[in-house]
């Protein structure tokens, strides 16, 4: 797919992944940039980047309402990024209800398929398009120090399997990109190495030039997917030793 000339909408748009998408995007002739974010005052200073191609729309993912008066202001897009996501770093047995688990399954695979779903009919319109899901490899296997976050990016990674399967036939690029950790807000408090949203970003703008399906940005991600081939038992024992509540940031795993 053509990112030039296309018409981009990127949900989490003030993250630290969100907002390399859209300062890469800029660099492409891309014709617009909707910035999605909860709150549109966290959305200006990306505004102000180029105020003629970027247009703040405030979604919150978890809210039907808010994702249906997306698609009635972004009814022209090619470019879908579900970027939003959150990670509570809770364990799965350890926490004290399901409350976590219960929010990361809203946004990270609720609100990411209501995305796809509210969006899917308005790329068919425009002849096919792309969607980018912002996945992570320990949705591949889990991170007990974030058990509950892992399962939910494991049920988003299968959701993306299958809605590339629907939307093969309206000509829907699909993408899953499975980074490590990305030096990020949401990634302050899991061990080194991280990986830079930068790079991150660049890997997946190219995968959707390429059309190329599953992307693992980075070193990190790269090694261990292709372990996890080889020596998926391995690669599970090793990250079961990072439980619930150590104190990992500025250790190395
Ligand atoms: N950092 C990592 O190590 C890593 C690794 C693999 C994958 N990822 C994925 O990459 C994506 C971006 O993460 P990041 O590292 O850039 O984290 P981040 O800096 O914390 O950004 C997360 C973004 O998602 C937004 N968001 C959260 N809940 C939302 C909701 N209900 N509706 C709309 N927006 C919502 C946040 O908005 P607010 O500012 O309003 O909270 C923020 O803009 C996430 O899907 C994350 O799971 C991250």
């Amino acid at each position: 797919m053509q990112i030039n000339g296309s018409i981009a909408l990127v949900t989490g748009a003030n993250g630290g992944i969100g907002t390399l998408f859209v300062e890469q995007l800029l660099q492409f002739d891309v014709a617009k940039i909707y910035a999605c974010g909860r709150n549109n005052s966290k959305l200006a200073h990306l505004v102000a980047l180029d105020s003629n191609r970027i247009a703040p729309v405030e979604v919150d993912i978890e809210k039907p309402m808010s994702v249906s008066a997306a698609v009635n202001q972004c009814s022209d897009i090619t470019l879908l990024i579900n970027n939003a996501g959150t990670s509570l770093n809770e364990g799965l047995i350890s926490s004290k209800n399901l409350d976590a688990a219960r929010k990361e399954m809203e946004i990270n695979y609720f609100g990411t398929l209501s995305m796809c779903r509210a969006f899917a009919p308005i790329l068919k319109q425009s002849g096919g398009g792309a969607i980018v899901n912002m996945l992570s490899l320990i949705g591949k296997v889990n991170l007990p120090f974030s058990g509950s976050y892992s399962a939910s990016k494991a049920a988003a990674i299968s959701m993306t399997q299958g809605i590339r399967a629907e939307l093969t036939g309206q000509g829907t690029l699909v993408v899953a990109v499975m980074p490590g950790t990305v030096n990020t807000e949401l990634a302050k408090d899991w061990p080194n190495p991280k990986v830079e949203p930068a790079e991150v970003v660049r890997a997946t703008l190219k995968s959707v030039i390429d059309g190329e399906e599953d992307v693992y940005p980075g070193e990190q991600a790269t090694q261990i997917s292709s372990q996890l081939l080889t020596d998926p038992k391995g690669v599970e024992k090793y990250l079961a030793r990072f439980l619930p509540g150590m104190e990992l940031a500025g250790t190395d795993a």
